[in-house]
């Protein structure tokens, strides 16, 4: 008798649990991101660009006929804690997808729980290949990593005309760690030398000992594939030790935190990133426009990749009619040639997009323009 009531409410809960899949009159979407730490510029912009998407979407009348609601959790820049935000988000929020992580590390373990779940995840900004290699509900709106070396060792060997390069790179970031890799392969391959390779460790703060191996091997260029307040740090500690040569980095640069942290040291340094205000297409001069509107500052990449990864999402719901994983998850992989502020979107066999990057220069403490570079 005990074992039947037990019975008859678990199935209670169950029909109430799957009756709120969505809710009824909304659909739930989960974020999560890096909002406070060492990163959290990088959790909030993205954040701020997936409140865009959904905001102006809920005002032309959302999806399927239904307003879009988004539940966010911070990971405090934790591994650990993305991988739980996703089981939050997914097992107590019944959310139809997730939206994140920026970091490649966070993104590489939260990715097996919306796997598992069959919930679609899409990462604004990942750039690890390995990210959508763990399992086909797993895709990405930006491009891939070995593509972002191979841009910054041509921008280096052929237009700064540098042939020795040394690294710096952090040990316990996935992401560091490949792009310095995928750096290294295209820089020697194209007739480059590596003359110096250190490692350091996300949140050191002291970047002397490194710097100083490194400058007694004489480089012409750092290539420092960190994320923002290392990178600022290591400029300014850079310069202290009177290393005059340039830094060359990736996407993990773009915060506005970059220049209030490395200050004047960070000028006459280079990065890649996925998109630049300078762009003149209409699609992305809108989207500024509206998002300084709404946010009172101009968007950096991480906003942008939200916000196409936001509307990459809707957009397949409005295709497949549906919010069920895996109708859901054929509807994303489908998507052609979407019109995104960070550039083209179509998706590959891989769930990755292939698009073309740019290269930026720090210059009056603002990220100036240079070049396109197509994949
Ligand atoms: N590409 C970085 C990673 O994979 C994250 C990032 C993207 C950081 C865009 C800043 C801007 O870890």
């Amino acid at each position: 008798m005990k074992i039947l009531s037990k019975f008859f409410l678990l199935c209670a809960i169950l029909t109430l649990v799957s009756c709120n899949k969505g809710g009824d009159d909304k659909i739930m979407v989960g974020y999560f991101g890096s909002m406070t730490g060492a990163e959290a510029t990088f959790g909030v912009s993205t954040r701020d660009g997936v409140l865009l998407a959904i905001e102006e979407w809920n005002k032309a009348g959302g999806v399927l006929g239904k307003q879009i609601e988004i539940k966010a959790y911070d990971n405090q820049g934790k591994p650990e804690e993305a991988r739980l935000s996703v089981e939050k988000l997914i097992n107590a929020d019944n959310v139809i997808a997730v939206l994140g992580e920026v970091a490649s590390t966070r993104s590489l373990a939260a990715a097996p729980v919306a796997q598992q779940n069959k919930v679609p995840m899409i990462s604004p900004s990942s750039t690890n290949p390995l990210v959508t290699q763990k399992g086909d509900y797993i895709f990405r709106v930006c491009f891939i990593d070995p593509f972002q070396g191979e841009v910054m060792a041509k921008f280096a060997f052929n237009s700064l005309k540098k042939k020795k390069a040394a690294i710096l790179r952090d040990s316990k970031s996935d992401y560091s760690m490949g792009l310095a890799t995928y750096f290294e392969k295209t820089f020697t391959a194209l007739g480059g030398e590596i003359v110096g390779d250190e490692k350091y460790v996300s949140g050191d703060v002291d970047f002397k000992a490194q710097l100083t191996n490194l400058k007694s091997k004489g480089p012409e260029f750092i290539f420092v594939p960190g994320y923002y307040t290392e990178v600022g740090l290591i400029a300014r500690q850079a310069k202290e030790q009177g290393i005059s040569v340039p830094l060359l980095g990736g996407d993990g640069w773009d915060s506005p935190e970059l220049v209030s942290i490395g200050g004047k040291s960070m000028e006459g340094n280079f990065f890649s990133n996925h998109y630049t205000t300078e762009d003149p297409r209409p699609e992305v001069q809108n989207f500024i426009k509206n998002y300084e509107a709404r946010f009172g500052s101009r968007p950096n990449a991480l906003a942008a990749s939200g916000y196409d990864a936001a509307r990459v999402l809707f957009e397949a719901i409005k295709r497949a009619n549906s919010v069920e994983g895996p109708k859901l998850r054929d509807a994303i992989a489908a998507t052609k040639e979407f019109q995104g502020v960070t550039g083209i979107i179509t998706l590959n066999e891989q769930r990755d997009a292939t698009k073309s990057a740019v290269v930026l220069e720090v210059k009056d403490g603002q990220f100036k323009y240079l070049e396109t570079v197509n994949p």
